[in-house]
């Protein structure tokens, strides 16, 4: 069903441009502290874009260490706890096309009691719930990224006006 929030509308947009490792995984702790059970971020970019470090950072929000964030491509899910809200962290990467996302376990990877965040999300779009945050991330130079967070459906929506309004003395 199609809401106005999953316009690209630049009043639901958040778009920040970081020059640093560090300042990906500061703006994905901002977006960690933000989350709550049942939340589900869907981390979209080519190779080296600057995912999991991002998930790094969301870890961090959430009260998880992140140094234990590695890329869960070979397991295609990794499930953190220890934290505020615990995270599942599955990676699309090895799904290609949607008949192989039969392969994950939907009903964990979207527990209600913790935050659910995808790389390569658009490998897995069918899978999707209907209400998510979309982070786009794109190549700007060697070091500098994109991450445009789009929303869709009302939580979300939510949640992406928090990031733009809130937290004005950290940009990311
Ligand atoms: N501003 C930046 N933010 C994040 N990473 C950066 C930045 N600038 C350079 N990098 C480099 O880009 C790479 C990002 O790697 P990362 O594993 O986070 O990407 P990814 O999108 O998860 O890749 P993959 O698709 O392989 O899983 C790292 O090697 C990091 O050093
Ligand atoms: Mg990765």
């Amino acid at each position: 069903m199609s809401t106005k929030y999953e316009s690209r509308n630049t009043k639901y947009v958040f778009e920040t441009v970081t020059k640093s490792i560090e300042e990906t995984q500061q703006f994905g702790e901002r977006l960690g502290a933000l989350l709550q059970a049942g939340d589900v971020v869907a981390l979209i970019g080519e190779l080296g874009s600057g995912k999991t470090t991002c998930i790094q950072g969301i870890a961090k929000g959430l009260g998880i260490n992140p140094g234990v964030v590695k890329s869960p491509t070979f397991v295609l899910l990794r499930d953190y706890s220890g934290g505020r809200v615990g995270m599942i962290h599955v990676d699309g990467y090895r799904l290609e096309g949607e008949g192989q996302a039969v392969w994950l376990d939907v009903e964990w990877m979207f527990s209600t009691r913790k935050v659910t965040v995808i790389e390569w999300a658009d490998r897995v779009a069918g899978c999707l719930p209907e209400d998510y945050v979309e982070l786009r991330f794109t190549h700007k130079t060697t070091n500098q990224r994109v991450i445009t967070a789009i929303p869709h459906g009302p939580c979300a929506a939510e949640l992406v006006a928090r990031l733009r309004t809130e937290g004005t003395q950290n940009k990311f």
